[in-house]
């Protein structure tokens, strides 16, 4: 884990976008609170990349920046990214796959946790039903911009878009998903590809599957093609522990996840280099029409707060953040989306509340 010269652990702060800031900000009062209330000695630095730089210096992410980053941050906190006044999505693009490429946050880590029946769009299902992990492979396939365009504008335009899946990458994820379930005592691991039409990608995936399987005999191998995972997401989540598939599936799944669980509101996710600094992020995108309004569900980027302090160590404090956003849920206090009528901030000061309450009784 990198650490400063102070022995403070530094997180970098990117509000970015649209609500991205809003929910931000709510996430940043929550880790002041846990922050000073239990002493974990984290640093703030808070950075304002984003749609507005971009457009008055033309900056996106420097690489000077990425390098800090890498350096000299234990992890970095993302809001959203995305403007309609940069149609293109260059600066998102720029700024995000910047810091999963470049810092090689392989792992894309993103629970599916539903915290309260009543939030299911499914018939009859429980919290136990809807709780699993996929792990959306987050440097490679369809990602990685391999292409090109041939005659553009023309009506013999070609764009070839082409997904790039190497021995390495593939194998990295896989094997951070068997270890994920080994360690956490979960009893299967699913892969999913679409290796009946995409042979060559999807031939690399069930080999590195069927072989690393060998090394984890008492965990059950299943898989799936893409699209009937999808369907059975929807049919019977509760088969599923831990997902493992490619980054433009690993991409689709995952909202469909979110709906699960909520919807997009509720997700949460992790860029994870195993051995470097991280990115953890909602998984809802800047949503330019609510910006600015105090109507975003800020809980998607409460439980990244929680994911991110998890993976920091700080497990005792990722499960109060757990706890307090059940109970906010549990007693409706929450915003439009999942039927509540508080404010972002409102959502945020509540969860704020319930934590004081909890660490309270903690002592
Ligand atoms: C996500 C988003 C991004 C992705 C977009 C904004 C490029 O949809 O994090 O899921 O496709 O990875
Ligand atoms: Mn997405």
């Amino acid at each position: 884990m990198n650490t400063n010269n102070c022995g403070t652990r530094k997180i970098a702060i990117i509000p970015g976008d649209g609500i991205g800031i809003d929910v931000t900000n709510e996430a940043t009062r929550v880790m002041e609170l846990l922050n000073c209330s239990c002493s974990l000695g984290l640093e703030l630095a808070h950075f304002d990349f984003g749609a507005e730089k971009y457009l008055a210096t033309g900056i996106s992410l420097p690489k000077e920046q990425l390098e800090d980053f890498r350096n000299n941050y234990a992890a970095i906190f993302l809001g959203a990214l995305g403007d309609p006044r940069i149609p293109d999505m260059f600066h998102a693009r720029d700024i995000l796959f910047g810091m999963r490429f470049g810092l090689d946050q392989y792992v894309n880590m993103r629970p599916v946790k539903l915290f309260d029946e009543k939030l299911c769009p499914l018939k009859g299902k429980s919290v136990d039903d809807v709780n699993f992990v996929v792990f959306r492979e987050n440097t490679e396939g369809l990602y990685v911009g391999a292409g090109g365009f041939f005659k553009k504008g023309t009506k013999d335009e070609v764009a070839i878009q082409e997904s790039v899946n190497t021995y390495k990458g593939v194998e990295r994820i896989i094997r951070y998903a068997f270890e994920y379930a080994k360690n956490h005592g979960l009893t299967k691991v699913t892969m999913s590809d679409k290796h009946n039409a995409l042979r060559y990608e999807g031939d690399l995936w069930q080999r590195v599957f069927n072989q690393m399987g060998e090394d984890y005999p008492n965990i059950e191998k299943e898989h799936w093609f893409i699209d009937a995972l999808a369907m059975q997401m929807i049919k019977k989540p509760e088969q599923f522990q831990v997902i493992v598939t490619n980054n433009m599936f690993g991409d689709i799944i995952t909202d469909i996840g979110a709906q699960l669980q909520g919807g997009l509101g509720m997700a949460a996710s992790g860029n994870i280099n195993p051995s470097g600094v991280c990115m953890f992020e909602p998984v809802h995108g800047s949503t330019p029409k609510y910006a600015g309004k105090n109507v975003a569900n800020p809980f998607g980027a409460i439980l990244t707060v929680g994911l991110m302090l998890e993976h920091l160590g700080y497990i005792k404090e990722a499960e109060l953040i757990e706890g307090a956003v059940k109970r906010a849920v549990r007693e409706n206090k929450t915003t439009q989306d999942l039927g509540g009528t508080l404010g972002t901030k409102e959502a945020g000061d509540y969860i704020c509340k319930v934590l004081s309450e909890l660490m309270q009784k903690g002592k």
